[in-house]
């Protein structure tokens, strides 16, 4: 099956000089109909996810699929300290739309690259924060490089979140519900050589058993429909 999600998020571009986190989420993909205030569902959820995370002064943060940046603009909004940030895409034009969000210097690192090939060394990071990109990828075998190169590069007692993951038992219920906002025609049409990835949550622990502590949840939130549909996972390195 053909997949155009690069392409994609290649084409996402602005004119803006200094984007509003609204302007960042809509660039980065999020339907925004669903409520009136997408923004502040958004800041919740991401408050809700990093829960999991011990956060410190001296942390080098990985955001996995950055997009224009609505993380460093979490981080910096909640007053989280950390030492380094490090974006990765593979969407030239997101990098650049990044450049103007509020919170870029020229002191973070934007990597245009992809996730089953991370150009940094071993044992690197402290924290991987990986938000609704695993459902665009191509297939298993991409999202087991992708886990890879996240074990190759996260520092012992490193932390990863991998959240807003399509649920495999729940892949039917996601598709009508779906093909229900904009009719199935329209659906199909749409979406023909867009396809999102749904994992098995076994997938996960297994993957991960024997090296990390693992914790898989659910952040269900009918503001944001998809969330009934997905599910996140935290895990710490042994
Ligand atoms: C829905 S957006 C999410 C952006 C950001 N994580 C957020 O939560 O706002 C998905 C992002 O993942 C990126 N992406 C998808 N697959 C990727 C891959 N294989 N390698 C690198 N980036 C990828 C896209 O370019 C896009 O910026």
């Amino acid at each position: 099956m053909k997949n155009e999600w690069k392409r994609i998020w290649n084409s996402k571009k602005t004119e803006k000089d200094i984007l509003e986190l609204e302007d960042i989420l809509k660039l980065n993909g999020y339907d925004t109909r669903f409520a009136g205030d997408f923004a502040k569902i958004f800041i919740k959820r991401i408050k809700d996810v990093t829960k999991y995370f011990h956060f410190k002064p001296e942390d080098i943060i990985l955001d996995a699929g950055c997009g224009a940046g609505a993380f460093l603009w979490f981080l910096k909004h909640q007053k989280i300290k950390f030492k380094n940030y490090i974006g990765i895409d593979y969407s030239l034009s997101l990098l650049e739309a990044f450049k103007h969000n509020p919170y870029y210097s020229n002191s973070l690192t934007l990597l245009n690259s992809e996730l089953a090939y991370i150009p940094l060394q071993n044992y690197s990071v402290d924290k991987i924060f990986c938000y609704s990109v695993f459902l665009y990828f191509e297939n298993i075998q991409y999202a087991i490089k992708v886990l890879n190169e996240f074990d190759r590069i996260l520092k012992y007692n490193g932390e990863i979140i991998i959240s807003d993951i399509p649920d495999i038992n729940k892949k039917v219920a996601h598709e009508t519900f779906r093909k229900s906002l904009i009719g199935e025609e329209k659906y199909n049409e749409l979406y023909k050589n867009l396809h999102h990835l749904y994992y098995d949550r076994r997938f996960f622990l297994n993957f991960f058993k024997s090296k990390y502590h693992i914790e898989i949840f659910d952040l269900h939130d009918i503001n944001y429909p998809n969330s009934l549909f997905r599910f996140s996972v935290y895990l710490k390195r042994k």
